[in-house]
């Protein structure tokens, strides 16, 4: 992979720069902005090198549709005024933009294209639309680590039809997990939490191996805690989970790796209510499962306390609401408290738990922070992600 940072001459050369924007956003406001830190330094290399900059992300899932509360903009106002200049959102006809005619003006170093899943073909790694993004820059950038398990067309296609390159950040962010998955000390660890289910849950077969402990917590338990024959509510849950989770138990027999899932929960009626204390078998019909019990808490705390290396990836319960954030809370003091005795190797990821992590103030108190949710998950697993594969073929 060749970094961006070793080309020669990018005076007036237009980088379209893949970046993973997708910040979490309530109200059109940005709760944490992690993300954005993290891609400055790219930012200013090309400012500085005087290319002109085509900024390319997603953000959320609008799966081909114009949603404006999935826009672009309050993103870009927040970059503008860290970088201190001007960027030009397009919201124009993307399949009518020309090269010559994005930075014809000299107003503007930075240019942004809207949300690139508002259309279709970002999530089919479509041939034509790669080479109409290709058409409109001289090369490619991804500094978009997070987003790199995806094979979509501005993360992997478009490597096919333009010199591609890796950013500062996702360099940054591949070593930072390499080093952590040679040079591992165990005991080791893997918490998994949050609400992407359907991403991670399919992953947790293959970390079995690589991990004396999988601790399940977040969206995922709650297809765990139905698997094992308990009433879920009204709790997010995905279909058609029972042969994954059945293997994921069958292999854990075959390897020294033990599961932990909850024993108990907090429930409510709905997302914004109080939060009240379950055993499994108390849960009923129209109760939402929104965070971890106590007993749970208890037990996931002496794992950490005996592990060496500990990653996690995904919170345990909906932190957003207060009455719901005591398990992932629990489970962060747990980790600094060792942290801070030098007694663990700490990782933690994804965009949830960033944010979850910056609201107690604590992003210093872990060894590495990556902003990668189930793209750190998938290079765990040690797959080859579609995007980093791309540079590699395609430079
Ligand atoms: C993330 O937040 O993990 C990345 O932006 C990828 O988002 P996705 O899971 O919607 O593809």
């Amino acid at each position: 992979m060749k970094n961006i940072k070793d080309y020669k001459n990018l005076n007036q050369k237009i980088v379209l720069l893949r970046l993973d924007l997708n910040v979490p956003l309530k109200d059109g406001i940005i709760t944490d902005e992690t993300r954005i830190n993290k891609i400055i330094p790219v930012i200013n290399f090309l400012i500085k090198n005087k290319s002109k900059i085509l900024i390319i992300s997603h953000v959320g899932r609008p799966k081909g549709e114009i949603d404006k509360i999935l826009s672009l903009k309050p993103i870009c106002e927040n970059l503008e005024k860290k970088i201190k200049q001007k960027i030009k959102l397009i919201y124009d006809d993307i399949f009518k933009l020309k090269k010559e005619d994005l930075f014809k003006t000299s107003d503007y170093q930075i240019v942004s294209l809207e949300n690139i899943r508002f259309h279709i073909e970002e999530e089919k790694n479509d041939t034509s639309f790669a080479k109409h993004l290709a058409s409109l820059a001289d090369l490619y950038v991804n500094d978009a680590f997070s987003c790199s398990h995806r094979a979509h067309t501005s993360v992997s296609k478009i490597t096919e039809f333009l010199p591609s390159f890796a950013g500062l950040q996702l360099e940054t962010e591949i070593n930072a997990l390499k080093k952590v998955t040679t040079e591992i000390k165990k005991p080791i660890t893997c918490i998994i939490g949050g609400s992407k289910i359907s991403t991670k849950i399919g992953i947790i077969k293959n970390l079995i191996p690589k991990f004396d402990n999988i601790i399940i917590v977040g969206g995922m338990a709650n297809n765990i805690i139905s698997y094992k024959g308990n009433l879920i509510g009204k709790s997010i849950k995905e279909e058609n989970c029972e042969i994954i989770i059945k293997q994921i138990f069958e292999t854990s027999k075959n390897y020294s790796c033990s599961i932990t899932f909850p024993e108990d929960v907090l429930v409510g009626k709905s997302m914004n209510d109080k939060s009240q204390v379950k055993e499994l078998d108390e849960i009923k019909d129209d109760d939402l499962i929104l965070d971890i019990g106590p007993k749970t808490i208890k037990k996931i705390k002496n794992i950490i306390e005996n592990s060496e290396t500990v990653l996690w990836n995904g919170p345990a319960g909906y932190f957003e609401n207060p009455n719901f954030a005591n398990g992932s809370y629990e489970i962060a003091k747990a980790i600094i408290k060792k942290n801070k005795d030098k007694s663990i190797y700490s990782v933690v990821g994804g965009g949830d738990t960033i944010a979850l992590i910056n609201q107690i103030k604590a992003i210093k108190d872990f060894n590495f922070v990556s902003t990668a949710g189930g793209a750190f998950l998938e290079y765990l697993e040690g797959k080859d992600l579609p995007g980093i594969k791309a540079l590699s073929y395609h430079v």
